[in-house]
């Protein structure tokens, strides 16, 4: 079995440096000027992170890797081919690639993208016996030796690669699964405050709360990063630089806000009934604070930013059983 996993990594680095080979030929300058134009990234960029691109031919690393003398059934266990009785195929075919390293810079899958508009747009090793999607966070090798004190939590390969190439290298994503409390377990030991860098989009806020109890369940101080008006990480980016990223960092508010501030989403102010409901759902909130002094601060903290009066925000709270 530690043969077998062995045998996997080995084959697994050879396909990154096949990979990262083909990008820097002729026939790969498509996936080159992707990253480079498309995407932004620089040359030291795409070696830190052995980007590469799997070409339109549909067995090259395939027949490079029998000519290394793998086995069909070695190779069936790695994910990246389709073996059958008629033939073998690559999985990756015309993407730029985007390997999977674990926190000991083992390559253990791939992520692969189309240049263009194509589904899906991202393509990823399956779970073998070396690649376990909740256990391992893509940018965690680097991040791990980060200065900061906090890690950066983001939704995709690019947001990692953008904040590393901008200087923060302190951001992981998990791999186009949610967020498992196995990979809380994983950033806990090395450090014990996150900021949430997801998406804008309806589907990054839910990754978002979603996480959050999550981090929260190993002792994790939770901030949520506001990226608008942009999409995510690498558009802010692009668009805004460096200093303002930082700046979002340092402004970013803790999950408690963050969650007050979705459920304010989903009332409407203007109708006297809707308006109930929200100071309802707040109160409600506000009463997971077992301790009054905690509770009291938070409710300060939301009356004055959705300017409620005090008062009454304490009295619904204490009518709906914060009396202790
Ligand atoms: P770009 O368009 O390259 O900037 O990607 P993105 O990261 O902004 O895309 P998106 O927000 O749609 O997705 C976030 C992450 O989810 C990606 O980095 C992938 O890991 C994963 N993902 C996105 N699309 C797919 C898909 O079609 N299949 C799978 N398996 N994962 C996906
Ligand atoms: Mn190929
Ligand atoms: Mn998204
Ligand atoms: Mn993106
Ligand atoms: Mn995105």
């Amino acid at each position: 079995q530690a043969d077998l996993k062995n045998t996997l990594l080995e084959i697994n680095r050879l396909a990154a440096n096949f990979f990262y080979y083909q990008l820097k030929q002729p026939s790969g300058k498509v996936g080159y000027d992707y990253f480079k134009e498309k995407r932004r990234l620089t040359d030291d960029t795409i070696r830190h992170f052995g980007l590469g691109y799997s070409s339109k031919v549909p067995d090259d690393l395939y027949r490079y890797m029998r000519s290394k003398g793998y086995s069909d059934d070695i190779l069936k266990e790695t994910g990246l081919f389709f073996i059958d009785e008629r033939g073998a195929r690559d999985k990756f075919w015309n993407r730029v690639m985007f390997p999977i390293l674990d926190v000991n810079n083992r390559v253990i899958g791939f992520g692969g993208r189309v240049m263009g508009d194509g589904e899906p747009k991202y393509l990823n090793s399956p779970e073998t016996k070396i690649f376990d999607k909740s256990r391992n966070l893509y940018g965690l090798n680097f991040a791990r030796t980060s200065r900061a004190k906090y890690m950066l939590i983001c939704e995709g390969y690019v947001d990692v690669i953008a904040m590393h190439q901008a200087g923060f290298t302190n951001a992981v994503a998990s791999l186009g699964t949610a967020f498992t409390s196995q990979h809380a377990m994983l950033l806990k030991r090395y450090t014990d405050q996150v900021v949430l860098t997801y998406d804008s989009d309806g589907a990054g806020v839910k990754a978002a709360l979603r996480a959050i109890p999550i981090l929260k369940e190993v002792g994790m101080s939770i901030k949520v990063l506001n990226m608008k008006p942009y999409k995510d990480p690498d558009e802010f980016i692009k668009n805004l630089g460096k200093e303002e990223f930082q700046k979002r960092i340092d402004n970013a508010v803790g999950s408690f806000m963050f969650e007050i501030s979705v459920i304010r989403s989903q009332y409407n102010m203007q109708d006297p009934e809707s308006k109930t409901g929200f100071y309802n759902a707040i109160a409600k909130k506000l009463l997971e604070f077992p301790e009054k002094l905690e509770r009291d601060n938070y409710t300060e903290a939301v009356a004055r930013e959705y300017m409620i009066p005090e008062t009454d925000l304490k009295n619904l709270v204490n009518s709906m059983g914060g009396l202790i």
